[in-house]
């Protein structure tokens, strides 16, 4: 396929990426004078309530975790509160020091951390999963380019686990070391031990995975890190607020946590199942040594002194303020409330899913469900599933769908309307031969074009689509 080619392809993404370029105007330099305030609100309330319906009625797989009118709005009034916060200048807004530290330590005591007896764990606030993991990572890279002189560094990472972790390998020249799955979908820890090396930095395991919500061998993963004097990073980014009180629920939970020796860092979402709004993660360290790596010192700028924990310079205080709010609010009662109706939502749309002849569940997750099939493309499933409204996630290697249910679907009918769907949707592309692909489905590229040159060509195009006006 040639660059060229792509065009039909793009402009069909296009018109998915601006459905307003014909009903709005666009804006491509600043208006001569500025326009009233009520008008720019009626307008963005109007684009707003478009884009709702899908969200708020449990079509989305994961995006909007909680999304009910009356805590969103609580937090819209945490933000007009603290709109003006910003955690780097901590002179003028120490709440904002107070907000990210205690959420810190709650999201630390909550997996493992804390007193008696157990590892006093410390951290920082970040602005999302990925930003959590990339701090991570290059916290590994210059912990072990300091302490063991180790100048080309590796990460064993299971080929489940989340894109952020090839991002920070991209971004600090950190070299990733795939690790495979055994047959439950689970990181195979015997692999990851054959795959060390004197370059070996540390070792990846998720609870659970993006991809099928499947929960690594954890205690495996991190006791091998703890003998051969590794780090051992959990990507908790989806199971943090869920598996803690999943647990204490009586839930099948293996052992992920601080509580596991061999665990030396944490990444864990508030703005996923924490049920803050979109914007925050915390990063948590076994130890404050090894969080030290993390900051930026600068003791010579000709601008003053300056430090600062995370990629940002100015931050926003008002997204910590949130996370602390939105956690202070449930507490520990409110958090397992929620994950008892979500995990109740879950089994049925996993009985669901298992009652359809021709699919089959990836794994034995809780809540982030993957399904297959070797009798029908279930990419054809997935598109006769948007056309009735639904967003999941298309998944490859194999060609797979999920859902990663929420507290959207946890509403009266979304799960029975789902499942209802879903059998009809297998009905209608029952006729069809069964997929054997292995690149998500993008609109038009047949299996013959969707080579991985076309697709990453395609997908930098789309990057250039982004941000024009
Ligand atoms: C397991 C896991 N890790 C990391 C991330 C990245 O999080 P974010 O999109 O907040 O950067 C996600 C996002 O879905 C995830 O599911």
């Amino acid at each position: 396929m040639k660059p060229s080619d792509l065009d039909p392809l793009v402009d069909a993404l296009e018109s998915e990426l601006r459905p307003y370029r014909d009903t709005h105007h666009t804006y491509t330099k600043l208006p001569a004078s500025g326009r009233e305030r009520w008008e720019i609100l009626a307008e963005m309330r109007d684009l707003a309530q478009r884009e709702e319906p899908k969200w708020r009625g449990g079509f989305a797989s994961g995006a909007v975790y909680h999304g009910d009118a009356e805590h969103i709005a609580f937090l819209n009034e945490v933000y007009a509160v603290n709109s003006q916060s910003n955690p780097l200048h901590p002179e003028l807004w120490p709440s904002a020091v107070k907000y990210e530290a205690e959420v810190v330590a709650m999201t630390a005591s909550m997996l493992g951390g804390g007193e008696d007896g157990l590892p006093s764990v410390c951290g920082t606030v970040t602005s999302g999963g990925t930003e959590s993991i990339l701090l991570a990572m290059r916290t590994y890279r210059d912990q072990a380019r300091e302490e063991r002189g180790i100048r080309e560094p590796e990460i064993l990472v299971p080929v489940s686990a989340h894109a952020a972790f090839d991002k920070a390998a991209q971004y600090f020249g950190i070299e990733l070391v795939p690790v495979p799955l055994d047959d439950e979908w689970r990181a195979d820890a015997r692999a990851a031990e054959d795959a060390v090396t004197s370059r070996t930095v540390a070792v990846v395991a998720s609870a659970p995975g993006f991809p099928h919500g499947v929960i690594d061998p954890v205690e495996d993963l991190a006791e091998m890190a703890r003998r051969r004097r590794l780090g051992c990073h959990v990507d908790c980014c989806l199971g943090g607020f869920v598996l803690p009180w999943a647990e204490r629920l009586g839930y099948p939970v293996p052992a992920f946590d601080f509580r596991l020796p061999g665990v030396t860092s944490i990444s864990v979402d508030t703005h996923k199942f924490g049920y803050a709004a979109k914007g925050s993660s915390v990063v948590l360290y076994r130890t404050n040594e090894l969080r030290r790596y993390q900051y930026y010192r600068n003791a010579t700028w000709m601008g003053g002194l300056y430090y600062s924990p995370t990629f940002a310079g100015s931050r926003a205080g008002a997204l910590s303020a949130e996370a602390w709010a939105a956690m202070v609010a449930f507490g520990e009662e409110g958090y397992m409330i929620a994950t008892q109706a979500l995990l109740e939502t879950a089994a049925t749309i996993r009985k669901g899913i298992e009652a359809v002849p021709e699919l089959y569940v990836l794994g034995d997750p809780l809540w982030v469900i993957a399904f297959a099939s070797d009798e029908v493309d279930v990419y054809a499933v997935m598109d006769r599933m948007s056309a009735r409204g639904w967003s999941l996630n298309g998944l490859q290697d194999p060609p797979a769908a999920h859902i990663c249910v929420t507290l959207r679907h946890c509403q009266p009918g979304v799960a029975e309307r789902f499942v209802a769907d879903l059998h009809t949707s297998v009905e209608d592309v029952r006729h069809l031969p069964g997929s054997k692909g292995v690149m998500a489905p993008i609109y038009g590229m047949t299996g013959a074009t969707k080579t991985r040159g076309t697709v990453e060509e395609l997908l930098a195009r789309y990057g250039d689509l982004q941000f024009k006006a």
